[in-house]
């Protein structure tokens, strides 16, 4: 990397002000390409500028305007979130909907962390478009949704209490957000993409060495005990995600585990695992096996399947192989050209 001899330059620039003044325009125009092009080049700058301005989710110690019944929902809203297994999973005490997995697992600290695909962003931009459905979705269809994908399991009705603590939690957690607003550190982070396929071999030295302590030689997870849910959620075989979740997707894994395992070693700010890593673990897991939902109504036009979706048709050209593993930079590009060239088919 040459990020230091574009300082040293940078830096020359800036004790000669003499030169720079007399040179004008340019030399300001240059400069400012010199700290735009460090800024890009410098994953330490990018990280360092990530770690500010964070979102701060409330707090159900300090707010005391949040009263009576709407407060209980919030609070039974948040263990539902934290203990989904508990109340909705194989055994649970509610209803038998779902596959023993939190939805914590996967929206950390229930649903609170930054970088931890957090909901901060969730009651501040829904309801939205979104293209896998094709529709307008509210909060309920997006929350239905991880219940039938990342919980392969089926949806609480949307009148059920159950629902509803879900929903009045996400809207207190967004309660602060503006409308439309996506606050730094929510969601799923993205990474940089590999020049080359993400390659399962290599993942499965990263898997054995990094995850297998914990998620187990054949990702089964570590039951609790009482056979309600997990101390070590399962990432493939019957009782994981299925192929339409999210975490599917490369780009969400390689994302997610990035900024987030192993579990308290890895932070976004200092990773455990390298960029190529990351991608390698989510080829070899995503390579394994896991439930399918049936997908025939997702992305009902085809040109909008992300870049990382695994199953054809597309437009675009390129093989499911390629679409799952990528590599990505060479798909997304073809798809600008097409873009920009008014292929409306694309
Ligand atoms: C296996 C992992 C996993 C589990 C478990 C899971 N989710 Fe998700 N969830 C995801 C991923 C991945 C996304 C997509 C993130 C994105 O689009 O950036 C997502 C997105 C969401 C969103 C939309 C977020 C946004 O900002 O647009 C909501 C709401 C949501 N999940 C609710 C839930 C609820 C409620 C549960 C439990 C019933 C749950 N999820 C369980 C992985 C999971
Ligand atoms: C120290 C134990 C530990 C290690 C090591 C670990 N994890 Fe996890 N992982 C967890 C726990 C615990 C959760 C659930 C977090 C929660 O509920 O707060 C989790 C959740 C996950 C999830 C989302 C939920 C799911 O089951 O799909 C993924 C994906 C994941 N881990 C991948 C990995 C990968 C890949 C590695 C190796 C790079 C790894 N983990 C290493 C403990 C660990």
């Amino acid at each position: 990397m040459n990020s230091d001899k574009k300082f040293n330059f940078l830096y020359t620039v800036k004790s000669n002000w003499p030169l720079v003044l007399i040179s004008g325009a340019t030399a300001l125009m240059l400069g400012s390409e010199i700290v735009g092009a460090v800024k890009k080049d410098s994953p330490k700058e990018e990280i360092s500028k990530d770690s500010v301005n964070l979102w701060n989710p409330p707090s159900l110690f300090t707010d005391t305007e949040l009263k009576g019944e709407e407060r209980e929902l919030v609070i039974y809203g948040e263990d539902l979130i934290a203990n989904t297994a508990k109340y909705l999973g194989p055994k649970g005490s509610v209803a038998q909907i779902s596959n023993g997995m939190n939805c914590q697992n996967c929206h950390l600290n229930a649903g609170k962390k930054n970088w931890g695909n957090n909901y901060s962003a969730v009651y501040s931009t829904y309801p939205k478009y979104r293209d896998r459905s094709g529709t307008i979705e509210s909060i309920y269809k997006r929350v239905s949704d991880c219940f039938e994908r990342s919980l392969n399991g089926k949806a609480p009705d949307s009148n059920s209490r159950e629902y509803q603590a879900i929903y009045a939690y996400i809207k207190w957690l967004g309660k602060d957000v503006k409308k439309g607003e996506k606050p730094h550190g929510s969601g799923i982070p993205k990474i940089p993409f590999l020049d080359r396929a993400a390659d399962p071999a290599k993942g499965k030295v990263v898997y054995e060495k990094y995850c297998q302590s914990c998620h187990g030689a054949n990702g089964e997870g570590v039951p609790d005990g009482n056979g309600i849910g997990y101390v070590y959620p399962p990432l493939w075989g019957p009782n994981s995600y299925n192929d339409g979740a999210g975490l599917f997707r490369l780009s969400f894994f390689a994302g997610y585990v990035k900024s987030n395992m192993p579990q308290n070693q890895a932070t976004h700010e200092n990773p455990v695992l390298t960029t190529e890593e990351a991608w390698d673990v989510a080829a070899y897991v995503n390579s394994q096996p896991r439930p399918k939902k049936d997908l025939s109504k997702d992305w009902p036009d085809i040109s909008k399947k992300p870049f990382d979706h695994p199953y054809g048709p597309y437009t675009d050209g390129f093989t499911e192989k390629q679409h799952k593993y990528g590599p990505f930079k060479p798909i997304i590009e073809k798809r600008e050209a097409m873009a920009k060239a008014g292929n409306k088919a694309m």
